[in-house]
């Protein structure tokens, strides 16, 4: 056996095994870097209360878990959050002990359906409402301890234009705004862009219809949305694609399940399955710098060779 190539499948075993890679002893040994998974983090915001936040992380993530990628859910409404109750979950950790210091981030993961794993957040708890700017980094930076980064992580994050929203909205790679046919939603969704444009340097969207009737409405709502922003704001807002009002995804969540496990022929079942397939599509994120606090930037650093 060539001894080169022994060496260098060992030591990529072991950075794998160690989940770290060292590209400085790569090219110690003469080494390319190994090929690593990429994770993209995709936020999952709206401003408005009651939009559909979480029920598109959970059935978007569910949906990519069933098709065959690693994902992870971070339920970030801090204080008031419901992916466990969506989902029939008992967690018996959640993200205050991962500040508090009594657990890391891989004793936080609780198994969902089709391997689909959720950090939770507490629930009732001010403290997590009121997290600071120095807590927030702390849970975005948590995730390059994985052991095993996933292909996705969702974020579902809380109603509101607040720092405790922005900041995570801004940590991920992507922006996904959910919006729907209600005058304060549009306004509140406009409010998210602005903020998250103007003092994070957010620059691209995209945007789930929900609660829809079908696709003319929908385009028509992203049409309102891209109007106002395009003449006001320095941003792209694609359209992602819609979620139909459906009576099923309201029966699945009193079930405490997602909708396009229990019911994934439904027409939000179909509807989820269809969103997650346009995520397979999307080209690589855009790796912005080392001073941004970001999800896997640790792994992206290394990547890029920084
Ligand atoms: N596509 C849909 N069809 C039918 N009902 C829906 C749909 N999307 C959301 N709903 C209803 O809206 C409710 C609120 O949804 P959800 O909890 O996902 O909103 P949210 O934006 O996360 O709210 P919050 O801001 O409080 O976190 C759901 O419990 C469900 O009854
Ligand atoms: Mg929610």
């Amino acid at each position: 056996m060539n001894q080169a190539i022994g060496l260098e499948s060992m030591l990529r075993a072991l950075a794998e095994r160690h989940g770290r890679h060292n590209p400085g002893q790569d090219q110690a040994f003469g080494l390319s870097p190994p090929a690593r998974k990429r994770c993209r983090a995709i936020a999952v915001a709206g401003g408005k209360g009651g939009v559909g936040k979480t029920t598109v992380s959970v059935n978007l993530g569910m949906a990519l878990a069933m098709g065959g990628h690693d994902v992870i859910l971070l339920d970030a409404d801090m204080g008031l959050a419901n992916i466990d109750v969506l989902l029939g979950l008992t967690p018996t950790r959640h993200i205050g002990h991962l500040l508090d210091g009594s657990c890391g981030i891989e004793d936080l993961l609780l198994p969902a359906p089709h391997g689909l794993k959720v950090v939770p957040a507490g629930s009732g708890t001010r403290r997590l409402a009121q997290l600071s700017n120095t807590e927030h980094a702390a849970v975005i930076r948590a995730f390059d301890d994985l052991v095993s980064p996933p292909d996705y992580l969702l974020v579902d994050t809380a109603a509101g234009v607040s720092d405790n929203v922005a900041m995570f909205a801004a940590a991920a790679d992507d922006v996904v705004l959910v919006v729907c046919d209600e005058p304060a939603s549009l306004t509140d969704a406009y409010a998210m862009l602005k903020v998250l444009s103007r003092d994070f340097g957010v620059r691209r969207f995209r945007m789930v219809a929900n609660m829809v009737r079908n696709l003319g409405e929908a385009r028509q709502l992203h049409q309102k949305l891209a109007r106002v922003s395009d003449r006001f704001l320095d941003v792209a807002l694609d359209f992602m694609g819609l979620v139909p009002n459906d009576e099923r995804l309201r029966q699945a969540i009193k079930r405490q399940s997602a909708v396009v496990d229990l019911w994934p022929s439904s027409r939000s079942g179909q509807a989820f399955k269809q969103l997650a397939g346009a995520v397979d599509t999307w080209g690589e994120p855009e790796r912005l710098g080392l001073d941004r606090i970001a999800f896997f930037s640790r792994q992206a650093a290394v990547a890029n060779g920084w």
